[in-house]
């Protein structure tokens, strides 16, 4: 069939696609070039490609808001629903300012450097395990069960439950292409982690401990209507809720996809393995190159023009974070992995009033892996035949990453 003359050849982004989920570089080029501010009608959305563009929207909460939820299932549910979450990530101010405090302090840069050496006892444990392997796989064995098991601790949920949070976690945000919403699967992992970590908050309550969620217990709040109140089961379980979701999912998939660059470009991995000095810049350039978090959702609250173009109040809007930090007009040799690249802003933490939290610690967890890596492993080749990657909501990465050492 010849192509009918006319015919809409614009690019199209579909976030529940296995073109997003396999490789989305060359359709992020074109929606760039092509449709930078573009609306997706088959899930009613509004998505910004521009660096610049999703910059500026993360500053402006007013007219993006977060209330609305942060990815595409809930942004099309009604938002009372996403209210009752609690969850800081989706609120405003100062809603939002009130929630960060709470825990805010745990991660500022001064209190991340504390936990360093329980970080590298937990990551060194872990690839104890391997000693003797001539192969294994960098996220079942390794980039998978360490991140949760350090903010397991760090909240205080017991060992032997902590692994179990994670493979909940996947189930939740696993996508089957063109679904909007989670599995089966999915809702019942919900379902059966929040009654886990409401149960966890009764049981800390009466059996405190040096641990976030016994502090929790103790923090108190002011409300809307100015009385300061405990938290109840039900906020704390939020809280516990996404901190072990943010902490676990993408610091597993920031050290796999390091693994898969470093396989695909020896001599920085040289480099590194030559001068661990090196690896702080290498996270900063895995983070841009391939960022575990590919888009944040927001709602658009009023009509807004970006790059000429304008989003109409009242849309799911998606930021690509994905598509920004490859932007050619804002990185010099933007599609090109150099771990000596200069500092910049580049969004994988996100940016504005709800930049990763976890920044800090992300940053410590991984450098401490790819260190303990580099030092054991000098040499480390992927088959990326046997390479899986993940189908999930707004993370993307590797589910399988087999590896050959010598
Ligand atoms: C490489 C690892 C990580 C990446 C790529 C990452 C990425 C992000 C991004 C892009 C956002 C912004 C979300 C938005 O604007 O809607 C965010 C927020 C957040 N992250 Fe992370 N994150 C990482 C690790 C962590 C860790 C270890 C924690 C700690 C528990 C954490 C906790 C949070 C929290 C609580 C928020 C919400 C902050 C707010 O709403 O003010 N993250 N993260």
């Amino acid at each position: 069939m010849t192509e009918v003359e006319g015919a809409d050849t614009a690019p199209r982004f579909d976030p529940f696609s296995d073109e997003y989920f396999d490789d989305p570089y060359d359709l992020y080029r074109r929606m760039r070039d092509e449709a930078p501010v573009s609306y997706n009608d088959t899930y009613g959305f509004w998505a910004l490609f521009r660096y610049d563009d999703v910059r500026a929207a993360h500053l402006d909460w007013q007219s993006f808001t977060s209330t609305h939820g942060v990815d595409l299932a809930m942004l099309s549910t009604d938002p009372e629903l996403v209210r009752m979450y609690g969850l800081m990530i989706m609120m405003d101010p100062p809603d939002h300012e009130r929630a960060r405090a709470l825990v805010g302090r745990v991660f500022t840069p001064r209190a991340v450097q504390a936990l360093e050496p329980m970080v590298a006892e937990v990551i060194d444990a872990a690839l104890a395990s391997l000693d003797g392997a001539s192969s294994f796989d960098a996220v079942a064995d390794f980039s998978g069960p360490f991140p949760v098991e350090i903010i397991c601790r760090m909240l205080g949920v017991p060992a032997g439950e902590r692994q179990q949070i994670r493979h909940w976690l996947d189930h939740m945000l696993e996508r089957r292409p063109g679904e909007l919403g989670p599995t089966p699967e999915g809702m019942e992992a919900a379902v059966a982690s929040w009654s886990y970590f409401v149960e966890l908050t009764r049981h800390k309550r009466k059996h405190p401990g040096d641990d976030m969620i016994s502090r929790l217990t103790e923090a108190t709040v002011e409300r809307d209507d100015g009385q300061t109140t405990r938290l109840s089961d039900e906020e704390i379980a939020g809280f516990i809720g996404l901190l072990g979701g943010a902490g676990a999912e993408t610091v597993t998939k920031l050290v796999a996809n390091a693994v898969v660059l470093f396989h695909r470009h020896p001599d920085q991995y040289a480099r590194i393995v030559a001068d661990p000095g090196l690896i702080p810049g290498a996270v900063e350039e895995v983070l841009r190159f391939l960022p575990p978090s590919q888009y944040q959702g927001r709602f658009s609250t009023r009509d807004s023009v970006v790059g000429g173009v304008t989003v109409p109040a009242g849309h799911p809007v998606l930021l690509v974070t994905g598509s920004a930090t490859r932007d050619e007009r804002a990185f010099d040799r933007a599609d090109q992995f150099d771990i000596g690249r200069p500092p910049s802003q580049a969004l994988g933490f996100g940016f504005g009033i709800h930049t990763c939290l976890g920044a800090a610690l992300a940053r410590m967890e991984s450098r401490v892996a790819i260190e303990a890596l580099a030092r054991r492993f000098p040499a480390l080749a992927v088959d990326e035949s046997g390479c899986r990657r993940v189908q999930m909501s707004n993370v993307a990465g590797y589910a399988r990453v087999p590896v050959h050492v010598s």
